[in-house]
């Protein structure tokens, strides 16, 4: 039968999960109420997930009890499955297994405030109200970003208004979630991997300049003065020039008296990396040296589809494992993967989340599981 996954079964992964953690407290879910307003269609729908009766879970184990018992922020990323009405097991996994949750695309700057004159809300305060209803904590993402812009920010000329049109975003999202979002990506994937690193070619660093990052930080800390300000990045997860880069950036806006609390680490990682070998520790370590927070933000870690699927569940599982140990060991406040589901992932041909397409938990749920009850 299907309760086990059959990577599972093969793996002495599993073994000390079902002798040793059955824990009672896990929460029992819950399915998340439809949104009041209406949602986007729901083409990421599965099917094969869809026709499956609610099961019992593949595990006793439950992530987010365990999470919780180490003050561990465990997240997913979500999308519109979440109000899916023919596929309940995504609201109940999201709501067993992580304590932290992120919408994937519905805060985005397009997501929200597509049009320039009135900032669209309603699904991004079903996604939230959702998550508070269920006791998880939210990450706000992300206020400014290069990426997922409404057109009408293209068309703005000059450094004042673009400032001024990226301020009044900021503070406009960041007032509206105020009571329930305290923490935000406000820049993201500011630095470019070009040589040398420098700052990404956006309408913000071309019209306003590279002074849009603090700007950005400030208008943000002044609507909210108590919410927790990341700078986030990817391929910054080990030590390399781009983390190189990261860390002037925030060590100098540190050095400004720029209101910024913590790193992001995104992880969008595959199993060839090497969590010791990219030194992912030291990295995270000379940013909580800065006296920042740090998170991984959107870990995923994809198959190479060439070779065989058993060996390469087991080195996904080594990697993950390898990743939150490194997140653990400097006292990380988070650990986010980009997804729920292989399925609803964004790089769903990668397999490279903990659930498999119909909700089982791999190799890599047990490997979490293990690291985080160690
Ligand atoms: C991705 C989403 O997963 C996709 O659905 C969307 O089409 C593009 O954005 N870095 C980020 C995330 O900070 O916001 C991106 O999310 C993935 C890379």
């Amino acid at each position: 039968m299907r309760s086990v996954h059959p990577a599972l079964k093969t793996l002495s992964l599993l073994a000390p999960l079902t002798l040793g953690l059955t824990l009672g407290a896990a929460r029992a879910g819950g399915g998340a109420a439809p949104p009041a307003t209406p949602t986007p269609a729901a083409p990421t729908t599965n099917p094969a997930a869809a026709v499956q009766p609610a099961r019992p879970a593949a595990s006793n184990v439950s992530l987010r009890a365990l999470a919780d018992a180490r003050g561990l922020l465990l997240g997913a990323a979500v999308n519109q499955t979440l109000f899916d009405p023919d596929e309940p097991e995504y609201a109940r996994t999201l709501n067993r297994h992580f304590n932290a949750v992120v919408a994937e695309n519905a805060m985005k700057w397009a997501g929200l405030h597509n049009n320039r004159e009135a900032f669209a809300f309603g699904f991004a305060d079903a996604i939230v109200n959702t998550a508070v209803k269920n006791g998880q904590t939210v990450r706000g993402h992300t206020l400014v970003w290069h990426d997922s812009l409404p057109p009408w920010v293209y068309t703005i000329q000059t450094r004042e208004e673009l400032l001024r049109a990226m301020q009044d975003h900021v503070t406009g999202v960041v007032t509206h979630f105020r009571d329930r979002v305290r923490i935000w990506d406000v820049v993201n994937e500011a630095v470019s991997d070009a040589p040398g690193h420098p700052l990404r070619p956006s309408p913000f660093l071309n019209l306003i300049g590279p002074d849009f990052i603090d700007e950005a930080f400030r208008a943000a800390h002044a609507a909210d003065p108590g919410a927790k300000l990341y700078y986030n990045d990817y391929n910054t997860d080990g030590l390399n020039g781009k983390s190189d880069a990261v860390y002037e950036l925030v060590r100098g806006m540190l050095a400004r008296g720029v209101p910024i609390h913590g790193v992001g680490f995104q992880a969008h990682l595959n199993t060839d990396f090497d969590v010791k070998g990219a030194q992912v520790q030291a990295n995270l370590q000379r940013f909580r040296d800065l006296g920042l927070d740090v998170q991984l933000t959107e870990v995923d870690v994809q198959l190479r589809p060439a070779r065989p699927e058993l060996g390469e569940l087991a080195r996904q599982a080594a990697v993950y494992r390898d990743l939150l140990r490194a997140c653990l060991n400097v006292r990380c406040a988070g650990f986010v993967t980009w997804g729920v589901t292989d399925f609803n992932s964004w790089r769903a041909g990668g397999k490279p989340l903990i659930f498999d397409d119909v909700y089982d938990p791999k190799p890599a749920f047990a490997a979490l599981a293990q690291e985080l009850a160690r």
